[in-house]
C-alpha cells in the first residue's frame, strides 16, 4: 500500500547551508538553507530559495550579495537556532556565537566556524511560490587548506529532513 506523504521529505539528500548577508559594518545576518543547489558552472551560478517573508530575503534584496558558507555537522546546533529564529527578533551572530569574519568581495561576513565561502553577486531574482529564488554569481570560493587539499575527512551537515520546517504534509488538490 501506498500513502500520501510530504513529498520534500523524499527529495532530502540536501546539504544544509549557512547563508550569511547584509553588511559586517551594520545589520548582518545567518539563515539556514538547504534548497540550494548549482545552476552553471560557466558563469558559475548559484540557485537559492528563500522565504520571501525572511529578514535574509530583505536583506539580500537590498545588498544584492550574499555568502553561501558550508557547515560541518559538529554546526548542527546553531544551523537549527537559524534556521529556526528570525533576524528580524534576534541577532543571530550574538545568540549562537558563530565569528563575524570580514569577506573579500562583499560585504557581508562570512562565519569563521565554517569551512568553506562562497561569496555571490545577485544576478536574477525570480519569484517561486513562498520563495524568492537568488541566483548568484560566484565571485570569489575558499576552503580551510586541509580540506581543500583532501587532507581531513569531513562530515558535512546535511541528511536531517527538518520536520518541523517542512512537514507540513502536501497535497495537490
Ligand atoms: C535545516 C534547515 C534548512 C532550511 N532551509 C531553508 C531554505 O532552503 N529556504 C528557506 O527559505 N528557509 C529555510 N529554512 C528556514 C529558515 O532558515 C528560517 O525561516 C529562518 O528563521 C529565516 O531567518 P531570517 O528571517 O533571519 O532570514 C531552513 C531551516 C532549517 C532548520
Amino acid at each position: 500500500m501506498k500513502v500520501d506523504v510530504e513529498y520534500l521529505e523524499f527529495m532530502w539528500s540536501m546539504r544544509h547551508f549557512l547563508i550569511t548577508c547584509g553588511d559586517i559594518e551594520g545589520k548582518s545576518n545567518i539563515i539556514a538553507v538547504s534548497f540550494c543547489m548549482p545552476i552553471s558552472k560557466k558563469p558559475p551560478l548559484i540557485a537559492c530559495a528563500i522565504g520571501k517573508n525572511s529578514c535574509s530575503s530583505e536583506l539580500i534584496k537590498n545588498s544584492k550579495e550574499f555568502i553561501i558558507n558550508v557547515p560541518l555537522a559538529e554546526l548542527k546546533p546553531q544551523i537549527y537556532y537559524c534556521g529556526f529564529h528570525s533576524g528580524y527578533q534576534v541577532d543571530k551572530f550574538k545568540e549562537t556565537g558563530l565569528t563575524a569574519q570580514s569577506a573579500h568581495q562583499v560585504k557581508a561576513p562570512i562565519i569563521d566556524e565554517c569551512v568553506a565561502h562562497m561569496e555571490c553577486k545577485v544576478t536574477q531574482i525570480i519569484e517561486t511560490g513562498d520563495k524568492n529564488l537568488f541566483i548568484g554569481e560566484v565571485v570569489e570560493a575558499y576552503a580551510d587548506e586541509t580540506l581543500a587539499k583532501g587532507e581531513r575527512k569531513t562530515e558535512y551537515a546535511q541528511g536531517d529532513f527538518p520536520r518541523k520546517v517542512y512537514g507540513t504534509r502536501f497535497k495537490t488538490q
